[in-house]
């Protein structure tokens, strides 16, 4: 992929203020209300469009057990790992639902985990030019 050399703020969490944007798809590739699981700099991104047309790019695993998020589904702003139904908002990365299937580990999580363990994913800053969708990574 093309690296754009040109230097930006941090994106929000982010530790470094040392950012890139690099190329990760074409912008005909990511249609509204669909989610991709993409690479930039080696890093695994789960990068989509919400119904209405924004962007977005957030960390690629689940924080419960490493599923790949780009293979998720859309609820509105929230993506919803694969595996067992943890829903994240991809604004803020936050924990909008922790595990919901099967019903025996939903019953066991919400039972034994604390809340300070349903740990948040990555937020990216996105953008798109002359038909590129970019994301600054470190
Ligand atoms: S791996 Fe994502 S909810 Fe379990």
């Amino acid at each position: 992929m093309a690296v754009d050399k040109k230097k930006t703020e941090a994106p929000k969490g982010a530790e470094s203020t040392a950012y890139t944007f690099v190329t990760v798809c074409r912008s005909d590739e990511l249609p509204e209300g669909e989610v991709r699981p993409l690479k930039a700099r080696g890093k695994e991104l789960a990068v989509g469009r919400l119904v209405g047309g924004q962007l977005f790019a957030v960390g690629g695993r689940c924080t419960h057990m490493r599923a790949q998020l780009g293979g998720g589904t859309l609820n509105g702003a929230l993506l919803e790992c694969p595996w067992h139904g943890s829903q994240f908002d991809v604004a803020d990365g936050c924990v909008a639902k922790w595990v919901q299937r099967p019903a025996w580990m939903k019953l066991l999580f919400d039972a034994t985990m604390p809340a300070f363990m349903k740990r948040s994913i990555a937020t990216y800053d996105v953008k798109e030019e002359n038909g590129e969708v970019l994301v600054a990574v470190d």
